[in-house]
């Protein structure tokens, strides 16, 4: 797919001539190590996942698309993030970030992706139908660095690991409603890069906990622990903090993790926001079908609905049963959804009703223009508040 813009610019997918041109450009207005990185991902999803836009054979404007699945409540969803996103400063403000943007949903799109997730900088990504849906979790100062346990050996990660670090993150996320595991690419890229280091914990040479860290030249902090026992999770912060002249920041994760780091440190940082997008509602719930009439029936309600949902600018009457979700009737704007036995949620919260920290009670109680009606007790059940786990290429500091 080749677009052309303004001034005789052109977008498209990368190809390998590109890519020197698209690494310096996200050095320059990025890390240095994102260099790196566009590299790996070009050489393990594909060259077009990054597209450019070139004045001649000159890359003045760069994104990535990554390939991911979210897991919601045990269903696995196809979803794209969007990453490395630079404009040279010489053509900033002509739209060429927005165009890339669409660029990569359209891709998201075709690749069969039913939502994007992504860290980005703030309000930005507002533009391009993106919500505030999780919080991303604190980041908490280490006030006491843990003395090494004797019987737990921490080194560095090899490929020879991955099994076990898949295992000890897919522990470590049990518990959530929503999780990001790291890709298998994802994992192949962080066991080569230098912008992030990962680190196993072993004890009588069976791998028992690992952690990502920032190296200390990069603001030493650690994220990701996960553990099989709070001497891992504590030779690990050990060696984490050991060589840092700073205190160590560490990023707060749910079960065991949790427990033994609130020992030891406080939170710092007011928590951050993960973006989503959900660019086709019926589709993406039509997916979500068992978990729906999974909840329902928790909730006690019959697992067949019928419902009326308004954006204001476009509503869908949909049929919900455990064969699917059917799309019965949709049109343009609706005024008076709750009138009419539906819901009304504002278009800038519809992610935030499906993948949401909320919920469909916490969205009404926030917006006022979330009116659930008469419907309130379905949505209720159908969209409860979720908690959240997810593993992102880039750590969010
Ligand atoms: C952020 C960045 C990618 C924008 O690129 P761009 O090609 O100038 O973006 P566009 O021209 O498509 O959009 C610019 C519009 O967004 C606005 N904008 C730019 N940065 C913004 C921000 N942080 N928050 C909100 N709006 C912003 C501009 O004012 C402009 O608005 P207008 O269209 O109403 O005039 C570019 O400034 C950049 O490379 N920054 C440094 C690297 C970076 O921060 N990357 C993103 C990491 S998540």
């Amino acid at each position: 797919m080749s677009v052309h813009l303004p001034a005789g610019l052109e977008l498209r997918g990368a190809t390998s001539a590109d890519l020197p041109g698209a690494a310096a450009l996200l050095a320059e207005r990025g890390d240095p190590a994102d260099a790196v990185d566009v590299g790996l991902v070009a050489a393990d999803q594909g060259m077009d996942s990054i597209g450019v836009v070139l004045e001649g054979d000159r890359v003045v404007a760069t994104a990535t698309l990554l390939e991911e699945t979210l897991h919601v409540a045990g269903t696995a969803v196809p979803a794209g993030q969007v990453e490395l996103v630079a404009t040279d400063t010489a053509y900033e403000g002509r739209g060429l970030a927005s165009a890339l943007m669409a660029w990569a949903h359209t891709r998201s799109a075709q690749r069969g992706d039913l939502l994007q997730l992504m860290i980005g900088i703030p309000y930005f990504y507002r533009r391009f139908g993106y919500e505030y849906v999780q919080p991303i979790p604190r980041w908490q100062q280490l006030t006491t660095a843990p003395p090494p346990p004797p019987d737990v050996d921490v080194r560095r990660a090899t490929p020879g690991d991955l099994p076990e670090l898949q295992r000890l993150q897919d522990r470590a996320q049990a518990q959530v409603d929503l999780r990001l595991p790291h890709s298998s690419a994802c994992w192949r890229w962080l066991l080569v890069h230098d912008a992030t280091e990962v680190w196993v914990a072993h004890r009588d040479g069976r791998p028992v906990g690992m952690v990502r860290t920032l190296p200390p030249s990069g603001g030493a902090a650690a994220a990701e622990l996960a553990a099989d026992d709070d001497q891992a999770a504590l030779a690990l912060l050990a060696h984490a903090a050991g060589p840092c002249s700073e205190p160590l920041k560490v990023q707060h994760r749910h079960g065991l993790a949790a427990a033994v780091v609130a020992q030891l440190a406080e939170a710092t940082e007011p928590a951050e926001w993960y973006y989503g997008r959900v660019p086709d509602l019926p589709a993406l719930l039509h997916h979500l079908t068992p978990v729906l009439c999974e909840r329902l029936r928790d909730a006690g309600l019959p697992a067949s609905q019928e419902l009326l949902l308004s954006t204001y600018q476009q509503h869908w009457r949909l049929h919900l049963t455990e064969s699917g979700v059917r799309v019965v009737a949709q049109g343009g704007a609706e005024q008076a959804p709750v009138s009419k036995g539906g819901s009304g949620i504002p278009p800038d919260a519809i992610a935030s009703l499906v993948i949401g920290a909320l919920g469909a009670a916490g969205l009404e109680q926030r917006l006022p223009d979330c009116l659930l009606g008469r419907q309130r007790e379905a949505l209720t059940a159908l969209f409860p508040p979720l908690t959240a786990d997810l593993l992102t290429f880039y750590l969010p500091v």
